[in-house]
């Protein structure tokens, strides 16, 4: 949906959902409540990006390291997101959106993998919005995944190690078959990327919000497409305007 104001939309946005917890606190509220919260912004995010246009929206739901939360914390976070899945697939599935998961998949506990699995199947053949829901999901993990299978293809003969190259580390990349993010939205005011798309955020724009996951909305969503569209991205390379005044000039 390119408009005067949003020249350029980009085709994948990330997002860093972050601040539930301290939403609930500033309340006095359990941090429960504010990921119970997270998840109608969930559902906000996904109509806008549908609606902007964009193509790609990474969701980071869980990391790798949130393991390290307390195991009530964890059970609520695995409990909105199962039934995430349960209630919101069909509706989701009728609006055309593809779902998939990156992170790693072994030795997940219980029905989650299964769940995703499913809405992976479900959705395999949707031509609209890509959905991808980053679970146990850390870039470390996964770039360390991507090397170890590469190394068993050079071991086995298959492949050479002069061969190995951007592309086929990026191939074996849980996002293998997705472009990398244009923009990765983080909100809550921290400025970190927490292990998030490492490989893949090389060039992305990275805009940070101050506001918490709970409080995002269609509103704060359009406005860091503003900030995008603003933005200059050069890739190592001359500005489309230096560029075009070089050669004028
Ligand atoms: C984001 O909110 C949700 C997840 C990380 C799963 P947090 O739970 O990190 O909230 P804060 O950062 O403690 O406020
Ligand atoms: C990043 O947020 C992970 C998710 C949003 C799922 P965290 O809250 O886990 O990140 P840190 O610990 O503040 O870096
Ligand atoms: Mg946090």
């Amino acid at each position: 949906m390119a408009t005067p104001d949003l020249p350029i939309i980009p085709e994948h946005v990330a997002v860093i959902m972050d601040g539930n917890g301290r939403w609930a606190n500033k309340r006095g509220l359990p941090r429960a409540i504010g990921h119970s919260k997270g998840v109608e912004a969930v559902r906000e995010t996904v109509r806008a990006a549908g609606e902007a246009g964009v193509r790609y929206l990474t969701l980071f739901a869980f990391s790798s390291e949130n393991w390290s939360r307390p195991e009530d914390e964890i059970n609520d976070l695995l409990g909105l997101l199962r039934r995430f899945i349960r209630r919101d697939l069909a509706e989701l599935h009728r609006e055309n959106v593809r779902i998939r998961v990156i992170g790693d998949k072994q030795n997940l506990r219980g029905d989650i993998l299964p769940l995703l699995l499913e809405a992976e199947e479900t959705t395999r053949l949707n031509t609209g919005l890509t959905v991808v829901i980053a679970f146990n999901y850390g870039a470390r993990n996964e770039i360390t995944r991507a090397v170890a299978k590469l190394a068993r293809e050079v071991e086995a003969g298959r492949l050479k190690a002069e061969d190995i190259d951007a592309r086929s580390i990026g191939d074996n990349l849980d996002t293998a078959g997705i472009p990398d993010p244009d923009l990765i939205i983080r909100t809550s005011g921290e400025e970190r990327l927490s292990n998030f798309l490492l490989w893949q955020a090389a060039y992305s724009e990275l805009v940070f919000l101050p506001e918490y996951w709970p409080d995002f909305n269609r509103q704060l969503f359009f406005d860091a497409l503003r900030i995008f569209a603003s933005r200059d991205r050069r890739f190592g390379g001359l500005s489309a305007k230096t560029a075009a005044a070089a050669v004028v000039g």
